[in-house]
């Protein structure tokens, strides 16, 4: 695929939107049920989406204060969802080009066992896996494994350095040509080209090498999400793709800017990593009518599930000993995701939000969202592109089913007609998809 075409992920969670799983059109069970997301990969694939992306907290947001009875605003939508590393085999079944992509996190793993499973997905997909390589921020996690609380920030993502380095060591454990099941000889496979990681370092120790030939693409693509310090560095080193949230496009063109120059210190062509900014799109025939569906959507965002969702995410205040329709206080220092605490802050200060305001804006999305006709996304899309912003975008629609159809029958032809996206797949693997580097 030539480069100046976008690549394009979806991002396929259900109740994603905290209102928006409420519309009378909209099928909120698509959570569990295996046959709706058949249908959501394959009209992805239809519109020849690069990728579909699945994320995942490896708990209930806010456990920990249900546990203690405290049950205020902690029934989201966002809780219920598979292991995406199980949904991805299943979708790979049913599908023949698009790139499957499921979060899993470094604090939380060990690297051999996740090295195996994306292998697995890798061959099991013929080539199309991709991981979103997370330190994870939701501090109900920890004690699912072990933790009374989430490592500290920093060392959560030097774990995650060392982890990817064993997980790509093993990647490429076997040589080319390792397994000759040869029945003259009756060898299996070539013991000499089979290598020992013999990996020691300060969180790991691991020996290698996996049950395996080396998969597909060698490595699954991987995909990073973390814009702190540390997000950045990792993500510089060791990403494919990039996703962000970035409130203008000169902000993304900075943070765009920022990855690839880090890119480069690090002796990789910053022109094979993508950056995505993550956005939600509500599309209309008009702009009238997606102004009017975007008003249906945004009333059905309960307030309390949102002031919950901003208590997880803004760092421990509890807004309910505020005045809801005052400022939003500063914030203390957080040990879970700090960009998501910028952006809150960014934004709540930007357009003056209330407490209340803030909460109901992010119980849309924390993401930007394009509100419009198919010609007015396509607009803004084109622009944020080629003003240099980013390589394409990672779209959550805030529904399903019309959310993904939509985006697929009226935008995406849009743009394939502006000559900005394909208008079939070249190859048959995500990194040929995306035009990151290869390893075969
Ligand atoms: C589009 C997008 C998707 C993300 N998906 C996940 C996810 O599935 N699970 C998760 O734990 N974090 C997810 N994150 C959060 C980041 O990957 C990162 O772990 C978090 O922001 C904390 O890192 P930071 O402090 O460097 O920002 C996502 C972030 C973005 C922008």
């Amino acid at each position: 695929m030539t480069d100046n075409m976008m690549r394009l992920a979806m991002f396929l969670f259900p109740g994603y939107h905290f209102g928006a799983w409420r519309l009378p059109e909209a099928i909120p069970d698509v959570d569990l049920n295996i046959d709706h997301y058949v249908r959501a990969a394959q009209l992805a694939e239809q519109g020849k989406f690069d990728a579909i992306f699945f994320e995942d907290q490896a708990a209930v947001p806010r456990s920990n204060n249900i546990m203690k009875g405290d049950h205020f605003g902690g029934a989201s939508p966002r809780a219920i969802h598979y292991d995406p590393s199980m949904l991805l085999p299943a979708l790979a079944m049913k599908t023949t080009h698009i790139g499957l992509v499921a979060t899993s996190s470094t604090t939380f793993n060990e690297p051999y066992n996740l090295a195996r499973r994306f292998s697995s997905i890798d061959f099991i997909s013929k080539g199309r896996a991709g991981w979103n390589l997370v330190t994870s921020f939701n501090e109900n996690e920890a004690q699912n494994f072990g933790m009374d609380a989430l490592t500290d920030h920093g060392t959560r993502y030097e774990r995650a350095g060392e982890f990817f380095d064993v997980v790509a060591g093993l990647w490429e454990g076997w040589e080319e040509g390792a397994l000759t099941r040869d029945k003259e000889s009756g060898v299996y496979f070539d013991t000499t080209k089979m290598h020992f990681l013999q990996h020691e370092g300060k969180f790991f120790k691991v020996r290698g090498p996996l049950t395996m030939d080396r998969s597909p693409q060698v490595r699954p693509v991987i995909f990073q999400a973390g814009s702190s310090e540390p997000g950045r560095q990792l993500a510089a080193r060791t990403a494919d793709v990039v996703f962000t949230e970035q409130p203008s496009l000169a902000a993304c063109r900075e943070f765009r800017d920022d990855i690839r120059r880090r890119a480069a210190s690090f002796g990789r062509d910053p022109n094979k990593i993508k950056i995505l900014p993550n956005f939600m799109p509500i599309v209309g025939k008009t702009d009238q009518e997606a102004k009017d569906l975007h008003a249906r959507m945004r009333a059905l965002v309960p307030d309390d599930l949102a002031l919950g969702w901003l208590m997880q995410n803004a760092g421990g205040l509890d807004f309910r000993d505020y005045d809801l329709d005052g400022p939003m206080p500063d914030l203390p220092e957080t040990n879970a995701g700090k960009t998501m605490q910028a952006n809150i802050m960014n934004i709540a200060r930007r357009d003056n939000l209330s407490i209340r305001e803030t909460a109901r804006y992010f119980g849309e999305t924390p993401a930007q969202r394009l509100i419009g006709s198919p010609s007015t996304i396509a607009d803004l899309m084109q622009e944020w592109f080629e003003g240099g912003a980013c390589d394409g975008f990672a779209v959550s629609p805030p529904y399903f089913p019309a959310g993904v159809e939509d985006f697929v029958h009226l935008v995406v032809p849009e743009l394939q007609r502006r000559g900005v996206f394909r208008t079939e797949y070249d190859g048959t693997q995500l990194r040929d998809h995306l035009g990151v580097e290869t390893y075969r």
